[in-house]
Formats: C-alpha cells, sequence, structure tokens
C-alpha cells in the first residue's frame, strides 16, 4: 500500500543530539492516525520535520526518507510542502495578532489552489466554527484562548490539506471544548482528510484514531489499531492511570 504519508527510518537531530532514531510510520488515505509518548520524547520533533522545518539526517544507517503520496518529500520548504497539500496547526497558537479572524482565515489559502475555492472553504470553516463567523471582524489578539485555538484550526484548513497534522489540539481547552474539538477532528476527517494527531487526551485521542504509535525517546515502540492501544496494559498503565 502506498499510502498517503510514509515515513521510512529517518533520524533526526537538533545540533549533534539525536531526537529521532529510524522512525518509521504510515497514514493511509483517510485515517486518523495518533502519536502517543511522554514530554520530550520527539512527538513536535516528527511533525515538524513532515512539514520540512526540521529536515533528516543521513546517518549512513539508513536511506529512508519522507514519501507523500508516493514521491520523495524531505529536503522540499515548508511552502512547497503547503502547496502539496500537508498543513500543520503547531503547539500552541500562531495567528496574525494585529489581523481580524477573516483577514487571518484568508491568510491560510495562500497557495494558488486553495485561493481559487477560498470562499467556499471560508463557508465550511464557518460551519464548522460557527463561533468564528460571529467574531470574524474582531482582531485575533483579542480572541479568547479557545477562539485563538479554533482559527489556528481554522487557518490550516483554509489551505484545503489532504493530511493534516495536529500537535496537541485539545491542550488548554476546557472539558466541554475538548469534547467539541475531537468531534470537529472527526468532522474534519469525514470529510476526506487525513489526519496525524498528537494528543496528551489519549483516551479521547485513541477513540478516534484508526491507528496509533508510541513514541518513547525518539524510537517507536508500540503500535496498533485504536481499540488495541486503549486496551493495551503499558497503555493504560502509562498514559490512562487504569
Ligand atoms: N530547537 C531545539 N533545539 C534543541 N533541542 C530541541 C529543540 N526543540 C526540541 N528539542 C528537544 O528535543 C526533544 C524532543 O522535543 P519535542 O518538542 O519533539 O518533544 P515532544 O514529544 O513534543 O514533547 P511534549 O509532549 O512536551 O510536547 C526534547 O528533549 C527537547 O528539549
Ligand atoms: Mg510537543
Amino acid at each position: 500500500m502506498k499510502g498517503i504519508l510514509r515515513i521510512d527510518r529517518i533520524n533526526v537531530f537538533y545540533g549533534d543530539v539525536q531526537i529521532l532514531w529510524d522512525v518509521s510510520l504510515a497514514v493511509e488515505k483517510k485515517e486518523i492516525v495518533t502519536v502517543l509518548g511522554p514530554n520530550g520524547s520527539g512527538k513536535s520533533t516528527l511533525l515538524r520535520t513532515i512539514v520540512n522545518l526540521i529536515l533528516p539526517k543521513k546517518t549512513g544507517r539508513s536511506d529512508g526518507g519522507i514519501f507523500y503520496q508516493g514521491n520523495r518529500i524531505d529536503g522540499l520548504s515548508p511552502e512547497e510542502t503547503v502547496r502539496l497539500g500537508i498543513s500543520i496547526v503547531p503547539e500552541g497558537t500562531r495567528v496574525f495578532q494585529e489581523m481580524n479572524v477573516l483577514d487571518n482565515l484568508r491568510m491560510g489559502s495562500y497557495a494558488k489552489k486553495a485561493k481559487e475555492v477560498r470562499e467556499k472553504t471560508l463557508k465550511e470553516v464557518y460551519a464548522l466554527f460557527p463561533r468564528l463567523q460571529e467574531r470574524r471582524f474582531q482582531k485575533a489578539k483579542t480572541l479568547s484562548g479557545g477562539e485563538r485555538k479554533m482559527l489556528t484550526l481554522g487557518m490550516a484548513l483554509m489551505s484545503k490539506p489532504d493530511l493534516l497534522l495536529l500537535d496537541e489540539p485539545s491542550l488548554g481547552l476546557q472539558p466541554n471544548f475538548v469534547t467539541r474539538m475531537f468531534q470537529t477532528i472527526q468532522e474534519i476527517n469525514q470529510r476526506g482528510v487525513a489526519i496525524l494527531l498528537v494528543e496528551q487526551n489519549v483516551h479521547y485521542a485513541l477513540e478516534i484514531s484508526h491507528r496509533a504509535y508510541v513514541l518513547e525517546n525518539g524510537r517507536m515502540t508500540l503500535e496498533g489499531t485504536g481499540e488495541e492501544l486503549l486496551n493495551h496494559q503499558d497503555i493504560k498503565k502509562a498514559y490512562l492511570a487504569l
């Protein structure tokens, strides 16, 4: 199977310090895949590597790489990566503070293909997040934390991704917003967007995931379906406090 995303034994360093060791992972079309792991295990680094904000290094041990719809993508620029249809919602929120919600959303569809369908996509984003429509003329810096989170996700959707990388989308949200966020992720997925998710909310994440991986100290240590990992002894002990 070709898969929409295939990562083959990559090694990633910050300076001389190796963070990811022979990491492999696949996301098939229409899947939600979650990566779990303790703080500092390299989850965000993995997502940043996929969008070419960091480059994997040749180590001599591996001749692997990152493949998107069958084509090698490691080494492209982050902009080219977005143009191909991969979008990342990084940890925290990145919005243009002085711009209003609507202009922030429009900035999300800077690539030509996304721009052509911008107004239609905008309607879809407003349907997912009615709050953003209500607040469309409000400056981003005056939004609440949860609203800013919605805006960051909305901006990523405006680029019309086929693959969406989400780094802890539920972080800092109050419980009823968390539930809503996971529903929204599922809705986005059901519209045909493949999702690679990093989450601390392990239970929710596994419940909506087709498959999941565990990353520990920069190495993949466990892999299975969402259900298998939900019922796995090690996961229960380490992440679900059962
Ligand atoms: N720019 C950087 N320079 C040097 N080291 C870094 C850099 N960014 C991250 N690291 C280190 O790389 C390791 C992995 O970090 P990463 O952010 O990928 O972890 P994570 O799994 O996302 O953790 P968390 O759950 O806390 O978000 C950590 O030890 C971190 O300190
Ligand atoms: Mg992280």
